[in-house]
C-alpha cells in the first residue's frame, strides 16, 4: 500500500498535489511519501514482532535511498542502517541513526573505511573474506578495541529478480563458503582486534518467492548450530534484505507477515538476535519520479515516441535491468489508451524507459509519474550528458520540503579545476 492516489482527477502524494510540487520545484523531480515509508517500516516490524521475533534490528539498506531526510524519517521509528561505505555511515549518523544500530557490509571495504567504522562504534562489521578479517583485526588492535564481526556467508542459493542483482550463488563475489565461515569464525575468536558475534547472509534483491530465502535461512540455522557445537558463541544472525515489491508486471511478492512467519519458523528456538537489511520493500513504493512530456514524435512508419525531460541518468533501472516502472499521467485525460515508446533526451538508445506501453492520451507539457521509484532511483542518478542532478522532495501530509535541491549549472561547473598549464599565456 502507498499514499499516491487519484483524487478529483489528479494524482496526489498524501494531501499534496504532485502537480503543485512540480510547479514549484520543476521537473524531473523525485517525490517521497513519509507516510508510506513509515507504513512499510511499521508493517515489517509489526509482522516480525507479531510472529515472535524479539527486538529485531531492522537496518534499512541505505543504498536503496540514501537521502538523509528519508533516513531520519525511518530512524525516528527505530530503524537502524545497513551501510556499505564511509559515505553511507556518515549519512546514517547525520540522520540520527545510533551507531549501535549501524551494520557495515560490503565486499571491498578499505582500511580507512574500517577504521572510520570502528571509531564511529558501529554495531557490527559484516566481514566478507579472510583478508578483510585480517585487516580489521590489525586496525582493532591498533585502536585497542575488539571489533564486533559477523561473517557473511554465501549460501549458494539462486534468487533475485535479475542476474545483476542476484548475490547468493557460490560464483558471485559475495561472502565466504560455509566451510570457510566455520574456520574464519574460529579464527576470529582468537584474534585480539575482533570479536565474532554472528553470521550474515543476503541472497539477492527483488525476490518474490520465499522458498530460496527459506532454503538459505535454513542453511544459516545449521551453521549457527555447528558453530555452537564447536563451542563458539553466536549471538547474532543477520538475514539480509531482498524481499521484492509489486512492480505491476511481476508475480506479487510475499506479504511481510508470510515472510515474518517463515523467519520465525526457521529460526525458532535458535536464541539469536535477528537483524534484517531491507531496502526496496521500505522505499520503492514510497517514491515516484515526476517528468514532463517535452514532445510527442510520431514516425510516419508507425512508432510514437513520448520524449520526456527525465532520462536514464535520473532513473537507470529500465536501461540497466530492463526494469518495469508503471507510468501514470499526473492529470489523466479522457480517451483511448495507445502505445508509446517512452524515452529521455540522452543521446543513446538505451535511454528508453519502455517500448509499446499503452498509455492514456498525453500532450506536451503533461506530467507523468514513474511509480515505485523510491528505491534505487535517485540513489543511482548521475549527471550524464551534463544534466543537473535530479532533486528530491519529501511530503508529509499537506507539507512538502525540498530535501535535495536541484544544483545550478554554476554548482556543477564549480566542482572542476583547470590545470595550471592552461594559465600560461601562449
Ligand atoms: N543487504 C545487502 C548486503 C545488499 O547487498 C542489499 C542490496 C540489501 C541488503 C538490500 O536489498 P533490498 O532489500 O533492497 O533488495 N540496484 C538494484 C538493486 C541492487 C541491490 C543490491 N544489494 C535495483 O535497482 O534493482
Amino acid at each position: 500500500m502507498n499514499h499516491f492516489e487519484l483524487k478529483g482527477g489528479e494524482l496526489w502524494c498524501e494531501d499534496t498535489k504532485l502537480s503543485r510540487i512540480a510547479e514549484t520545484v520543476g521537473t524531473p523531480v523525485y517525490i517521497y511519501s513519509s507516510a508510506t515509508l513509515e507504513r512499510h517500516f511499521n508493517v515489517l516490524r509489526d509482522a516480525l514482532v507479531g510472529a515472535g521475533v524479539v527486538e529485531p534490528l531492522i537496518a534499512f539498506a541505505v543504498k536503496a535511498n540514501p537521502n538523509v531526510a528519508v533516513l531520519r524519517t525511518l530512524a525516528r521509528l527505530g530503524a537502524g542502517a545497513d551501510t556499505v561505505s564511509e559515505g553511507e555511515i556518515r549519512r546514517a549518523l547525520a540522520a540520527g541513526v545510533p551507531a549501535d544500530r549501524i551494520v557495515f557490509s560490503g565486499v571491498g571495504k578499505t582500511a580507512e573505511e574500517l577504521a572510520f567504522a570502528l571509531e564511529a562504534g558501529v554495531a557490527e562489521v559484516n566481514v566478507e573474506s579472510e583478508p578483510e578479517l585480517e585487516i580489521l583485526d590489525r586496525i582493532g588492535r591498533e585502536k585497542g578495541v575488539r571489533a564486533a564481526v559477523a561473517i557473511r556467508v554465501n549460501p549458494d542459493v539462486a534468487a533475485g529478480g535479475h542476474a545483476k542483482i542476484a548475490t547468493g550463488k557460490a560464483d558471485n563475489k559475495f561472502g565466504v563458503s560455509f566451510a570457510e565461515a566455520e574456520r574464519l569464525y574460529a579464527r576470529a575468536m582468537n584474534m585480539a582486534g575482533v570479536r565474532a558475534i554472528g553470521v550474515a547472509c543476503h541472497i539477492g534483491s527483488q525476490i518474490t518467492d520465499l522458498r530460496p530465502m527459506e532454503e538459505a535461512f535454513f542453511k544459516m540455522r545449521g551453521l549457527v548450530q555447528r558453530l555452537r557445537a564447536a563451542g563458539l558463541p553466536v549471538e547474532r544472525l543477520d538475514l539480509g534484505g531482498g524481499l521484492g515489491v509489486p512492480y505491476f508486471n511481476q508475480p506479487d511478492p510475499p506479504a511481510p507477515d508470510e515472510y515474518a512467519a517463515m523467519v520465525a519458523r526457521v529460526t525458532s528456538g535458535l536464541d539469536v538476535s535477528l537483524a534484517f537489511e531491507p531496502g526496496r520493500m521500505i522505499a520503492a513504493n514510497a517514491g515516484v519520479l515526476i517528468a514532463k512530456v517535452l514532445h510527442i514524435h510520431e514516425r510516419p512508419e508507425g512508432r510514437r515516441f513520448l520524449v520526456l525531460d527525465a532520462a536514464m541518468n535520473d532513473l537507470i533501472r529500465p536501461a540497466m535491468y530492463d526494469a518495469y516502472h508503471h507510468i501514470r499521467p499526473v492529470e489523466p485525460r479522457a480517451g483511448e489508451v495507445g502505445p508509446y515508446d517512452v524515452v529521455g533526451p540522452i543521446c543513446e538508445t538505451g535511454d528508453t524507459f519502455t517500448r509499446d506501453r499503452d498509455l492514456p492520451p498525453l500532450e506536451p507539457g503533461d506530467l507523468v509519474a514513474f511509480m515505485s521509484a523510491g528505491a534505487y532511483g535517485a540513489a543511482m542518478s548521475s549527471e550524464y550528458n551534463s544534466r543537473l542532478l535530479v532533486p528530491e522532495v519529501l511530503v508529509r501530509g499537506e507539507q512538502f520540503a525540498v530535501v535535495r535541491p536541484r544544483p545550478t549549472y554554476d554548482d556543477m561547473l564549480s566542482r572542476e579545476r583547470m590545470p595550471v598549464w592552461f594559465e600560461d599565456p601562449q
